[in-house]
């Protein structure tokens, strides 16, 4: 495929074009040429750049561009002679299967089927760990089957993915009612679909939730899709979701002399307006006092919001048994938990947080 590249000057233009007869890209000269590897351009170990592009000459053309099957030489107006790869170049622009890009998310509205529930991966089985990294990526969680059940091991079990952040919970937390809690999540009542943590900078991206006792009656673990509900938000209430990916919200912790706070709207997205994170939580969100008439849409979007997320057809819900180890992106999926009855039996749960440059890291290691 790579054969029917061509990357050419623009006649008339200091622009290049690069195309394979299905497809036709505009290239800025600069943007080339600020992908230079040459000897002399990047340092090899570490593959940074050795030159500051922002030095370029604004006004930078190709000279003279030769072309062979695989790759285009550029002499540039500035004396530097730069050969690119077309398939590195077809990569990049998305057109060729790069395969240290990680799977695409795919949105669910009802709960995934066949649910990604899969044996935890024997050490150096690595067909196995990419299934399960996979699924995470795609489904934004996993569930792990057959891990140990000594208090403590998802230490290792989350440890295999990435460094765990501590927090003011500690390494590891417990989830099981106590006196005093600190969280409603350390108590039987049922918990609505929730992001944890919106008052932390930065918001922890991977909550694992490990099950060591489950003789309680009730308390089936729920899940919904941040990112498909996002989707769907915005054609049912427009101007709704505008007022939810733009009104600012800060999220506090208060307990005892601990005090956290941080700010976003409750949709997150990127500068193109994609979905890149969401954060709900009817415990601890307080919108900014903004003109009343902006209130009345971000009200009614945050109750629009709040009733899909809620709507029990679009939940993934399921027990965790012991030895259970359920790993969730907390920037993309919500989790719940029903209610269980206190008295029908132990419910034990280890939780903690790690960040997404782990099994980022680890997937595109699996690659090579
Ligand atoms: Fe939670």
């Amino acid at each position: 495929m790579s054969s029917s590249y061509s990357l050419q000057a623009i006649d008339g233009s200091s622009r290049l074009r690069f195309d394979n007869g299905a497809m036709s890209h505009e290239l800025h000269p600069i943007w080339l040429r600020e992908r230079t590897t040459e000897d002399g351009t990047i340092d090899t170990g570490s593959l940074q750049r050795l030159f500051d592009p922002a030095t370029l000459d604004p006004d930078l053309s190709a000279s003279n561009v030769e072309q062979s099957e695989a790759a285009t030489t550029i002499t540039w107006s500035d004396g530097h002679v730069q050969t690119v790869d077309h398939l590195t170049l077809a990569k990049e622009l998305g057109w060729e299967h790069d395969p240290h890009q990680l799977p695409d998310p795919v949105g669910w509205s009802a709960e995934p089927s066949p649910f990604p529930r899969l044996a935890w991966p024997a050490e150096g089985d690595d067909n196995a760990m990419i299934d399960a990294l996979d699924a995470f990526w795609i489904h934004g969680f996993v569930v792990f089957t057959d891990t140990p059940t000594e208090p403590g091991s998802l230490e290792q079990i989350a440890g295999r993915f990435g460094t765990i952040r501590d927090t003011n919970f500690g390494l590891l937390f417990d989830v099981y009612s106590k006196p005093n809690p600190v969280d409603l999540a350390y108590t039987p009542i049922e918990l609505k679909a929730h992001t944890d943590n919106p008052y932390r900078r930065p918001v922890p991206s991977i909550q694992f939730l490990h099950c060591l006792v489950n003789d309680a009656t009730g308390g089936e673990s729920t899940l919904v899709d941040g990112l498909a509900a996002f989707e769907d938000f915005a054609e049912i209430d427009p101007e709704g979701h505008r007022a939810l990916t733009s009104t600012m919200v800060t999220y506090r912790y208060h307990y005892a002399d601990e005090r956290l706070t941080n700010r976003s709207p409750i949709l997150e997205t990127d500068a193109d307006g994609t979905f890149s994170g969401i954060r709900n939580s009817d415990r601890l969100d307080f919108v900014d006092a903004v003109d009343p008439d902006t209130l009345d849409l971000f009200y009614r979007g945050r109750a629009g919001l709040r009733k899909l997320l809620n709507d029990p057809a679009r939940r993934a819900t399921f027990l965790l048994a012991p030895g259970d180890v359920m790993m969730m992106n907390n920037r993309r999926l919500l989790h719940g938990r029903n209610s269980y009855e206190l008295e029908s039996g132990m419910r034990h749960l280890q939780g903690c947080y790690i960040e997404l440059d782990g099994p980022d890291m680890m997937r595109r290691k699996l690659a090579l």
